[in-house]
């Protein structure tokens, strides 16, 4: 009997495989040479603590942000009420684990305040007291936990498709200075911190140029900017390999760090030609783009493995230019593509399946680093 045990273990440890080892082998160590292995969680994960959940984080990963609670609407609610509540217990979670933490978000147009634009009598605000406005919500934030979140997603998704600057109210009342406020504002909070300017479709051209005009403009004016957040929502076959592969190069000759902030990649069906992580859009739900409620099929198991490896074989390439990778959610479960862009679908976006198992996917991104 004992000879047949040693024996499936040879062969499943050969495979990459290993029952009894795929937890214990996490994520962060596999890739402790390469770059940080990180994870966006939700409070529900973040306020029990010995959970399932809770420990598959703590064995896989070693970088957090919050998928949530520290965006504009959740931290900052009112002018002068600042709930740091989940930060802190995420910070606490980070720091009894010795994990890397990112801010996530300073200014972004979504998942706002609706006090940010106006007066008291309702009317929109002009430039300098916008102006002010971010300066107190970034110092205020930024101070608090300084020397204690490494890193802040300073700017979120502040480029239209075409790379030019997207037309959100920030925008319209203060031109693009907003941006370069930010990350001025974010530096002398904490002039430790790593900062970074995140957006999603950073691989297509012209988002991808208008996202170098950002680093280059801020390098120019001698505004610090470490990284850029590459959120990396994707599908089986978007973007190319090659595509990234050429984004990495750009990024990287502009002097910053790249990171993939937002990784998963999605099996169904996109009712888009192109992609997009742009949540003001949904769409109705049909069966035709729900093929999968009851379980993954062999074949697109073996397609979504495939696709990761290809994507963490050119990481693995690039290390040395790559920071981190953070999966957008710790289990299909919670992925927040079963909602978006149409609400109440299943899909099967990351490395562990719903019972925390981890997936034929998970196998073949370690498998890469001995490839
Ligand atoms: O908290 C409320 C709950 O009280 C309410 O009952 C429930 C009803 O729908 O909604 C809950 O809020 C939801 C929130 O997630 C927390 O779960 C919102 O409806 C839902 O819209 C929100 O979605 C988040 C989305 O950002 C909103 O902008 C996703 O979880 C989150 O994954 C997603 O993350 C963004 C990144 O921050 C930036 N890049 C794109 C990425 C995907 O959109």
């Amino acid at each position: 009997m004992k000879k047949y045990l040693t024996l499936i273990l040879a062969i499943s440890t050969l495979l990459g495989q290993s029952p009894l080892f795929a937890q214990t082998t996490g994520l962060k160590d596999a890739f402790k040479d390469k770059f940080l292995m990180g994870v966006a969680v939700n409070r529900y994960q973040i306020n029990q603590s010995n959970n399932k959940e809770t420990d598959l984080i703590i064995s896989q990963f070693n970088a957090l942000t919050a998928e949530n609670d520290m965006k504009w609407m959740n931290i900052h609610p009112q002018e002068n009420t600042f709930n740091f509540e989940q930060a802190d217990k995420l910070v606490a979670l980070a720091d009894a684990n010795d994990m890397f933490v990112v801010g996530h978000t300073l200014v972004w147009h979504s998942q706002l305040a609706p006090w940010v634009f106006k007066t008291a009598n309702g009317d929109t605000i002009d430039n300098l007291e916008l102006t002010h406005r971010i300066e107190k919500h970034i110092s205020t934030i930024v101070g608090k936990y300084k020397g204690k979140i490494d890193a802040w997603d300073v700017v979120n998704e502040a480029l239209a498709e075409d790379g030019s600057y997207r037309e959100s109210t920030f925008y319209k009342i203060s031109g693009e200075t907003f941006i370069e406020n930010a990350f001025r504002f974010a530096h002398e909070a904490d002039p430790e911190a790593e900062l970074y300017y995140n957006d999603y479709n950073l691989i297509d051209a012209d988002k991808r140029d208008g996202a170098i005009r950002i680093i280059n403009n801020l390098k120019a004016k001698n505004i610090k900017i470490d990284g850029i957040g590459v959120q990396a929502h994707w599908s089986l076959e978007e973007p190319s390999i090659e595509d990234i592969e050429t984004a990495i190069e750009m990024y990287a000759e502009t002097g910053v760090k790249v990171m993939f902030t937002e990784l998963d990649i999605s099996v169904l069906p996109s009712p888009w030609n192109s992609p997009t992580a742009d949540v003001s859009v949904s769409f109705e739900n049909n069966p035709d783009m729900d093929p999968y409620p009851n379980g993954l099929p062999d074949s697109v198991e073996d397609q979504l493995a495939n696709r990761y490896a290809e994507i963490f074989k050119l990481f693995n390439k690039h290390s040395d230019k790559i920071g981190r990778v953070t999966f957008w959610g710790l289990h299909d479960g919670l992925s927040w593509k079963n909602n978006f862009p149409i609400r109440g679908r299943t899909d099967y976006t990351l490395l562990f399946d719903r019972e925390l198992k981890p997936k034929k996917a998970f196998h073949a991104v370690i498998q890469t680093v001995n490839d």
